[in-house]
């Protein structure tokens, strides 16, 4: 495993993410800076995010979806997730990298919690981790952080809560929704989370949300008004199949640019256009000779 590099070369650490918040909050008309985050599941993408100067690098429990073909985020197991991780630290330099916990890894009890979240830190190479839920979370996230862990809180629509949700919905639609939502945004603050992912919630609550705490919100299908922004990369560049939620932005289609590729070098080997000979290796000059007048007897 790569180490990361250490904080004053420019690296993003969870104390700079926090700054840019208390920094707003002290002085309200200082220029804005917002968080970036997108997610990114293997070496040469996260390369490319860190080297275009994203914030924060998520390897998401998403990785399950976009990247591994299941049809939700349950089945990824702390191994699988793992893999991911260490890929991903090994292209980050600067961003920030935070590792999702899986489903399952921190619903049976806080011990095995705990010894899950450091191996994404000691072996992973993780500097956070990211679980999912707000008040109920409370004790898991003091405890995490008392191991000097950083935590992510990500309330809202947690994917991990598809079963109990009944489906990828946007939530705190109804008072009792809103109320919960405000709770839950102050119990992973008062628990000691560095930030908050707000995903698939009306623009109003999660600007009330990011009004209300200290700690920055990253929103997610969550309007314009939190302090960062986070998109799966795959929707982003136009990689995901099928049906994606509004509030993603394609800005590139590189599935499509894929496609063409695939088909052009299908096409330029079943017309013997590839490879040129140009593209060969050739054996050197006097062995060449000999070799052709030989095979030809
Ligand atoms: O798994 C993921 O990619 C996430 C983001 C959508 C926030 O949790």
């Amino acid at each position: 495993m790569s180490v990361a590099p250490r904080a004053g070369n420019g690296k993003v650490t969870v104390p700079d993410i926090v700054n840019r918040k208390s920094r707003r909050l002290s002085d309200p008309s200082s220029p804005s800076e917002k968080i970036t985050c997108l997610t990114a599941y293997d070496y040469p993408s996260a390369r490319l995010l860190d080297d275009a100067g994203v914030d924060i690098v998520l390897v998401g429990d998403s990785v399950a979806m976009v990247v591994l073909g299941y049809d939700s985020t349950l089945p990824l197991t702390v191994d699988e997730m793992l893999h991911h991780v260490k890929a991903v630290r090994r292209g980050t330099r600067r961003a920030l990298v935070v590792a999702d916990m899986p489903y399952g890894s921190y619903h049976a009890s806080i011990e095995d919690s705990i010894r899950t979240a450091l191996r994404f830190i000691k072996e992973g190479g993780a500097e956070a981790v990211k679980v999912e839920g707000g008040e109920r979370r409370l004790e898991l996230i003091a405890r995490l952080v008392e191991a000097e862990i950083p935590v992510m809180a990500h309330i809202g629509l947690t994917p991990q809560s598809v079963n109990a949700l009944g489906g990828f919905k946007v939530q705190g639609r109804t008072q009792t929704a809103v109320e919960q939502l405000l709770r839950d945004a102050h119990a992973v603050e008062s628990a000691g989370a560095f930030a908050i992912v707000l995903e698939s919630m009306p623009r109003e609550l999660a600007a009330r949300i990011t009004e209300q705490v200290h700690i920055p919100t990253i929103g997610i299908g969550a309007g314009p008004d939190c302090d960062g922004q986070v998109l799966v990369l795959h929707d982003a560049i136009g990689m995901t199949q099928g049906h994606t939620p509004k509030f993603t932005r394609q800005y590139v289609n590189v599935g499509e640019s894929i496609g063409r590729a695939v088909a052009e070098f299908c096409d330029d080997v079943r017309q013997g256009r590839f490879p040129s000979d140009d593209e060969s290796y050739h054996l050197p000059a006097d062995l060449r000779a000999q070799f052709l007048a030989r095979s030809r007897t």
